[in-house]
């Protein structure tokens, strides 16, 4: 939305007309005219900048991350009377579309409550349970579980979980999001701590079944069409027209006068084919026939403005007509998710189809798979016609009208299957859908014959539909046949040839063998159990998912209450009501200004021109800056670091590279002329993407840190009775921080204010007082909330800091710089990917003897953020061995320079030296379990950094936990279970932990101050509240030095001027550094503040006791510089222990996975919070998982640009991917010390063993290749992605048998 676009406007407003005089739409109970805005502009920003309410968030703008959605309601057009109320996301949702919605009203999070007017009790409940960490993701969840609430206030556990596929969170690892939304269900856990709503609690009106506090709905005058003319024209200006039919004629009659013409439903369709503009826009949902559904003798019709969610309820109502409606619904339930199903249309998923013909329609699949026929019309005729015939049919001026859907006949079957990356709101791998009429013999009273069958497939090829060949194979032919399976097997063989070569697709191989083993599934569920073998059996079955459920184990010590105390975050109640303040929610000012940076695509290669000229002709255009406009020095890292140019000088590095930043009124007009500024190139080289090419062609920098050499590793491999040599890989990780990069510059007279969502507030100063050439007192950095970091904001959050900087100053005016979720994915790096190759030596009991290691670390196309050599203190992860050589190699490619996320250089390492362990086994034979438990190391032991550990108890930790989980038993069930079941396997792994932690490049700055009048403190720290509950635990710390209850204190943003020089926030101490800082505070405050309170009788109130100090003329406020000493031999301050078991099972023939059980054990020595550090815990360790069983970043191979920038191609776990049983024990009585006030981090160390999962379905794996004869030792590398996984059970159709 623009903030300075009035004069535009009014100009638009001469060019054509708008209908009517009032254009209204209600939100939150308050009518707005939006007769002068583009009817096309998303509700999201409408609601952010024309009407300021600021809960509502926007990350993707693709309908699939689920932080902007609101409550929609409005009459039902097929059922007078009847309201609908459903959870939509606002960020596609266009505001001319409310105008065809009769009585519609817009609900955001602001009118649930607030914590000053009193919060709703969803709000306060996912507070409470700990929901929230940064809280971007927060107001979305909330508004997804009113909306199940309103329509169903007695929900079962299973509705609460099954209503969350929409919503995104990377903080949480989701399980305290759905405890706190299971506890509003009727057969919730008992161990939840909720109850039942009621009807008060929902604020809806129990009279008009309105949220409460708002004027009827029938004292809005609601317009539909309303003066538009006979067409229903509503718009004719930003260069369209925007109708709003009321009839079907009319629609008809539109259609055959008009071109370029977008038939607007759901408006869904642009998160998939994005920037495609038309002329004429068609608001169909205002024409009621369109909404018709009737239930006929041959089977269901229904009509176009259906929405899916509709569908899926109508086949359900009717599925006692035919089992096909329940396959169908089950099917259409994997269909993107929720808030898109619940606006997005049948016809506009078959049309995407039509227009796309590579695009993996699901409808199209269960429509043709289920032998539906499409009616089309226009403003002549109608005809019908299969799903298939439609895709040739001229659609010129025609309308898909609607479907019927037949009923089974009687001996008729059909199954439709979807295999995608992920469980939830994917697209297909592939789909098939199948449909088979059986007979019986005349000739043996045992055969069942085929008498017709259907197979229908997406994700093969663009033209791929029926495998006409299999089909016609099979007809006649007896099911019960080996025979006839085996040679439909094998023509399906020959008639499947995938495409291949797009790297946004899984392997051809894959593709093909899904297409077999779907197929396999089917025909084994046309069999009657006595006929199937028991051990085949299982294969036709989905893996089934129960509730997730977990327990959390912990200990707290009341009489140190509030430290250890189990407690809610500070600004939780704020963040899940919506009313946290990050820094896109800070209102512009007047005069304020958008930038956006223009990417270079090409990866290797010199500018040869830039034209702005189209840029600068986009309305509302304020400037295109290129690098010699830039008045100070052109890098975002200042010295003594490599220069990163803000915008590029002419050398481009990688595709994805800033060289220009347009600026302009909006956000939107900003990115519209990035799309329009014209860059040439010379010189172009071929960019070296892969590790493997950079390997080859020694495309390497100076590592950072030195080769590490212990003891004599090639004698001792050489003499060892056994050894191995091996290679594995781990990828790079998106930080997908819900917050995309933003910074917001408003120049003063003093210079310029920043709010930054930065983690080193310092270091951005620099950056920008290098940029814009003023002394750093000039720059006045403010971090107040981050939507998430996971170090993605360390210091590329300088790029925008600088981009938005340079603007403002050459402007003179306050100018945002935000990044796109595409730009964010394209232009900034990830965590780095590795190749590592090892050689070990061992006994014949796994001892370990001599180990080898090479890292090739990818870093991108700067060194800037090195981890080669950096992390050797976690290669040994827990395991002891005498000689060690570990060689980094700093790999340089043409890709954004790779950056540190969330355990970096610890999470790679540790796995390595998993794997290495997990091949010891292997080649002895061995179970791994216990020759990693062999070499575990013992308290007193050096580490190959020369370090002893002092307090080692991972023995003790590894035998406990192996007990207490019942490993022993579990394998047992296990391996049953695999002997049982031939096309399902589980695996369970064990993994350990040792984690150095290291204080000594954390510094901080702390001040507290008491105020003496009433005794409240108000605290600065130089940290930055990420979401890690870094404020909540400084606050109880302080409280408990001071003696004084939390709620007398405050903890203010961190700014550049109360804590200069501080060091960022990040490698997991800064909750600790940050207490150590002001616990030293509260401590010099103590020793001024006991002499007078030595004079005052016992008992005096600490208010009075103050008001005393400050009559004394007592120093009230303290400080402390945190800046920890090395300890002896730069040895870690202390170590965190644990040990990890979990299990997994996988679906050989499609690779689909699950975790079905994970035990944490975790030293948090004695936890400063336990909520807070078991929220650390599940978040890291789900967002570990998301690294090695599922996120995998895809770039161009001639270009190096990102292809799965976006949430359509690049997942991350959802809300059903995380360990089914989930459960977490902080070690008790483990008081650090060495630790603050006894305790130990929690930020990263668990993350490093969520490689338990990769191993755990690496188990399965092995379980699938003994079955073929293949138990020999393979590599499984990160992402094990599920064509990964399936790929590497071998799986060979020739033996798929009955
Ligand atoms: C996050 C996300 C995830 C998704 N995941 C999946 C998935 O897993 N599987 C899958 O199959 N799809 C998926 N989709 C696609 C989704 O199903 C479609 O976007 C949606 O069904 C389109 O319906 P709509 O009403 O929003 O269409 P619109 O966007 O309103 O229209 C789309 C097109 O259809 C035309 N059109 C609409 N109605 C008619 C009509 N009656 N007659 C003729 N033309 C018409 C329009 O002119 C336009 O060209 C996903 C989409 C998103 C955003
Ligand atoms: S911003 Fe709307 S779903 Fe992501
Ligand atoms: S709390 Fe969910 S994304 Fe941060």
């Amino acid at each position: 939305m623009e903030t300075a676009s009035l004069q535009e406007q009014s100009s638009d407003l001469e060019e054509g007309f708008t209908a009517g005089r009032r254009f209204m739409i209600r939100v939150n109970g308050v009518m707005h005219d939006v007769s002068k805005d583009d009817p096309r502009t998303p509700l999201a920003p409408y609601l952010h900048f024309m009407l300021q309410l600021c809960g509502t968030k926007t990350m993707c703008f693709e309908c699939s991350c689920g932080i902007c959605a609101v409550l929609l309601e409005y009459d039902d057009p097929e059922n007078l009377g009847n309201r609908i109320t459903k959870p939509i996301n606002s960020c596609l949702f266009p505001i001319g579309s409310l105008l065809s919605l009769k009585n519609h009203q817009v609900t955001t999070i602001e009118a649930l409550g607030s914590v000053k007017k009193g919060l709703h009790p969803i709000q306060k409940r996912l507070a409470d349970y700990n929901g929230s960490q940064c809280g971007f993701c927060s107001p979305g969840f909330v508004i997804q579980m009113y909306g199940l609430l309103k329509n169903n206030q007695t929900p079962s556990a299973q509705e609460v979980e099954d209503y969350f596929d929409g919503n995104v969170c990377r903080c949480t690892g989701y399980r305290p999001i759905l405890d706190a939304m299971k506890s509003f269900a009727t057969d919730s856990d008992p161990s939840l701590r909720g109850s039942l709503i009621d009807i008060e609690d929902l604020m809806i009106c129990s009279k008009t079944k309105q949220l409460c506090n708002q004027s009827p709905l029938d004292e809005v005058e609601h317009l539909i069409g309303a003066a538009g003319g006979s067409m229903g024209l509503l718009y004719s200006k930003f260069g369209i027209k925007w109708y709003q039919p009321r009839t079907l004629t009319q629609l008809h009659q539109i259609m055959h006068n008009s071109r370029e013409v977008k038939l607007i439903n759901g408006d869904t369709s642009k998160g998939v084919y994005k920037g495609i503009y038309y002329k004429v826009y068609i608001d169909v949902k205002g024409v009621p026939d369109l909404y018709n559904v009737t239930m006929e003798p041959g089977g269901l019709k229904v009509w176009s403005n259906v929405t899916l969610s509709s569908l899926i309820d109508y086949l359900k109502q009717y599925s006692d007509q035919s089992p096909s409606y329940n396959v169908m619904a089950h099917y259409l339930l994997k269909v993107a998710n929720r808030p898109v199903r619940n606006v997005a249309g049948w016809a506009g998923n078959l049309m995407l189809k039509y227009e796309h013909r590579e695009f993996l329609s699901d409808v199209f699949v269960a429509f043709e798979a289920a032998g539906a026929k499409l009616t089309i019309s226009d403003i002549c005729e109608s005809n019908t016609y299969t799903p298939m015939e439609f895709l040739d049919v001229n659609m010129q001026g025609k309308i898909l009208l609607c479907v019927d859907i037949p009923k089974l006949a009687k001996d008729e079957k059909m199954n439709i299957y979807k295999v995608m990356s992920q469980t939830q709101n994917t697209q297909a791998y592939v789909s098939a859908g199948f449909r088979v009429q059986l007979g019986v013999s005349d000739t043996w009273e045992n055969e069942q014959l085929i008498e017709s069958i259907s197979m229908v497939y997406i994700g093969i090829n663009r033209n791929f539909i029926h495998a006409f060949a299999t089909e016609k194979y099979l007809q006649g032919k007896d099911i019960t046949s080996i025979c006839t399976l085996k040679g439909a097997l094998s023509t399906l063989d020959k008639e499947v040839i995938p495409d291949d070569g797009n790297p946004l697709f899984a392997s051809a191989t894959y593709r093909k063998s899904l297409t077999l083993g779907l197929f396999y599934k089917f025909y084994l569920s046309l069999l009657s159990e006595d006929i199937v073998s028991p051990c085949n059996w299982s294969a036709q079955f989905s893996l089934v998912r129960p509730i997730s459920t977990g327990k959390r184990i912990y200990s707290s010590r009341p009489e140190k209450y509030p430290l250890t105390k189990p407690m809610p975050k500070l600004n939780a109640y704020q963040q899940t009501s919506g009313e946290t303040q990050y820094v896109n929610d800070i209102l512009p000012l007047p005069n304020e200004l958008f930038s956006a940076f223009t990417l270079s695509e090409e990866g290797n290669a010199t500018i040869s021109s830039i034209d702005i000229t189209a840029a600068m002709e986009v309305p509302g255009a304020a400037a295109v800056y290129l690098a010699k406009d830039i008045p100070g020095s052109n890098t975002f890292m200042p010295p003594p670091h490599e220069v990163e140019e803000i915008l590029s000088s002419g050398p481009v590095l990688y595709a994805g590279q800033p060289v220009a930043l347009c600026v302009a009124v909006s956000q939107h007009r900003a990115l519209e002329m990035v799309e329009r500024v014209k860059v040439t190139y010379k010189d172009q080289q071929p960019p070296i993407v892969t590790l493997e090419d950079a390997i080859e062609k020694k495309s390497f920098y100076p590592p950072p840190g030195k080769e590490l050499l212990v003891g004599d590793p090639i004698g001792a491999i050489s003499v060892s009775p056994c050894k191995i040599e091996g290679e594995v890989r781990a990828g790079e990780q998106y930080h997908f921080h819900m917050e995309t990069q933003i910074c917001r510059c408003v120049p003063t007279e003093n210079g310029l204010d920043v709010q930054a969502s930065s983690q080193w507030l310092d270091f951005a100063q620099q950056a920008i007082s290098g940029a814009i050439g003023v002394p750093l007192k000039e720059v006045n950095i403010t971090a107040k909330h981050l939507g998430g970091a996971y170090g993605a904001k360390v210091n590329r959050a300088n790029l925008v800091a600088c981009g938005a900087a340079v603007a403002a100053t050459l402007l003179h005016r306050p100018v945002q710089c935000i990044m796109d979720l595409t730009s964010n994915m394209k232009a900034i790096g990830k965590r780095h990917g590795y190749i590592v190759k090892y050689k070990v030596g061992f006994n014949e009991d796994g001892t370990l003897n001599g180990v080898i290691i090479t890292y090739y670390c990818n870093n991108g196309s700067s060194p800037n953020d090195h981890e080669a050599g950096q992390y050797f203190a976690y290669s040994d992860n827990a395991y002891k061995c005498k000689n060690w050589q570990l060689i980094p190699v700093a790999v340089k490619t043409n890709l954004a320079a790779h950056t540190w996320c969330r355990a970096p250089g610890s999470m790679p390492n540790i796995f390595v030296i998993e794997t290495i362990l997990e091949h010891v086994a292997k080649f002895l034979s061995l179970d791994p379990i216990r020759v990693k438990q062999k070499n575990l190391y013992a308290q007193g032991d050096t580490t190959p950094m020369g370090f002893v550990l002092p307090y080692c108890s991972i023995q003790e930790l590894y035998k406990s936990q192996l007990t207490k989980v019942d490993v022993a038993g579990r394998l047992q069930a296990i391996k049953k279970f695999n002997a049982d079941n031939s096309w399902k396997k589980k695996g369970l792994a064990v993994v350990p932990l040792k984690y150095c932690l290291y204080w000594t490049e954390g510094r901080f700055l702390c001040t507290v101050s008491i105020f003496a009048s009433d005794g409240s403190v108000i605290v600065t720290h130089g940290g930055v509240e990420i979401g890690q509950g870094l404020n909540t635990k400084v606050a109880q710390v302080c409280a408990y030095v001071l003696g004084i209850p939390v709620n007398l204190i405050s903890i203010n943003p961190t700014t550049t001027i109360n804590s200069p020089n501080s060091g960022t926030t990040g490698r997991s101490i800064s909750s600790e550094l940050n207490c150590l800082g002001v616990r030293n505070c509260c401590e010099i405050l103590r020793e001024r503040i006991n002499p007078v309170k030595r004079m005052l009788p016992p008992g005096t109130l600490w208010k009075d006791l103050v008001a005393a100090c400050f009559k004394c003329k007592v120093n009230l406020t303290a400080q402390s510089w945190v800046w920890p000493d090395p300890q002896p031999r730069d040895a870690p301050q202390y170590n965190s222990y644990g040990v990890t078991v979990a299990e997994a099972e996988i679906d050989v023939l499609t690779g689909e996975n699950q975790i079905n059980q994970v035990d944490i054990l975790f030293d948090c020595g004695e936890s400063l919070n336990p909520d807070i550090d078991i929220g650390q815990v599940e978040g890291a360790f789900v967002m570990g998982m998301g690294y090695w069983l599922m996120e995998k970043m895809i770039y161009n191979p001639k270009t190096g640009e990102v292809l799965n920038a976006g949430t359509w191609d690049y997942k991350i776990p959802f809300s059903k991917s995380i360990p089914i049983n989930f459960n977490i024990e902080l070690l008790k009585n483990a008081p650090n010390p060495m630790g603050v006030l006894r305790s130990k981090a929690s930020g990263e160390p668990p993350q490093c063993m969520s490689c338990a999962t990769l191993f755990a379905v690496k188990r399965a794996i092995e379980a699938a290749r003994q079955d073929v004869g293949q138990d020999t030792y393979f590599p499984l590398s990160g992402p094990a992605t599920v064509d990964v996984i399936q790929t590497s059970c071998l799986v060979d159709y020739r033996n798929f048998s009955i």
